[in-house]
């Protein structure tokens, strides 16, 4: 049986968030500069969307520039801003061909005013798809986004418009960044590095944890598909037994 059909479509994961890495190995296994990984990653995020809108997921998370990001060199990160806003502008129209919805999480109001321009330009040409949600994570990281919401809720209780006492783990998920989406089920990071690097921690509590040692631009449909296999086999507890989980 071929790899998609071994997929149990009752058991899809509704959210996969994905750390691509390796693009950087990738080019210089091959001589080339690390650019051209990236370059060659975004063939690994249209596949890899592809695959999971057909597939019926609901919201795939990926990990595309984080705050620690602009401490590589000037040139690459350069190159990778240009890249994103190319790589948006142009898939706009497949994205809505595909009723593919952007959004975004992360520090957007400090990306370069292109990229932000660019960048709210498709997440408003986008809004009304509804059979997949495309959340990229730019200029992102997860202590960033938890700081912010504990001052954002600090301030509210300035402003006695909530009480201490008040604050569950429901309020302080809606003063996420991800508010309105639910958790990734399902994290994969590739290119063999198993660390979380400061990725969605709050919402990946329970998230089942998948590591290839794929780089991110030679990751295809096929590679999606084996990590929800891998998923699907997993027995997920939330803390209970075996007997009670069932
Ligand atoms: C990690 O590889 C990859 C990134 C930091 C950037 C990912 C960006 C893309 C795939 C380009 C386009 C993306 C979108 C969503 C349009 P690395 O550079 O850390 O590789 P290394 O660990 O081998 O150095």
């Amino acid at each position: 049986m071929d790899l998609k059909s071994r997929i149990n479509r009752e058991k899809l994961p509704h959210h996969i968030a994905v750390i691509m890495d390796g693009n950087g190995r990738w080019a210089k296994q091959q001589g080339k500069p690390r650019v051209f990984g990236h370059r060659n990653g975004v063939k690994a995020v249209r596949e890899t969307t592809e695959a999971a809108a057909e597939l019926g997921v609901k919201y795939l998370t990926l990990y595309a520039f984080s705050t620690e990001n602009w401490n590589r060199p000037k040139l690459e990160v350069n190159a990778l801003m240009a890249l994103l806003v190319e790589t948006i502008r142009s898939e706009i129209k497949t994205l809505n061909e595909n009723g593919i919805r952007l959004q975004a999480i992360g520090d957007l109001e400090k990306l370069p005013a292109r990229s932000f321009k660019e960048l709210m330009n498709a997440i408003e040409n986008t809004r009304h798809n509804t059979r997949m949600t495309l959340i990229l994570a730019l200029n992102y990281s997860a202590k960033w986004e938890i700081m912010k919401a504990v001052k954002d809720l600090a301030g509210l209780v300035e402003q006695g418009k909530l009480t201490a006492d008040a604050i569950d783990e429901d309020t302080f998920a809606d003063a996420l960044s991800t508010r309105g989406i639910p958790d990734p089920e399902l994290l994969i990071r590739t290119s063999g590095e198993t660390r979380i690097s400061n990725f969605l921690l709050w919402q990946i509590a329970y998230s089942e944890l998948y590591f290839t040692p794929t780089f991110w631009p030679d990751f295809r449909k096929e590679d999606l598909y084996k990590a929800i296999i891998d998923y699907q086999d997993r027995e997920r507890r939330f803390g209970k037994i075996s007997e009670q989980a069932n």
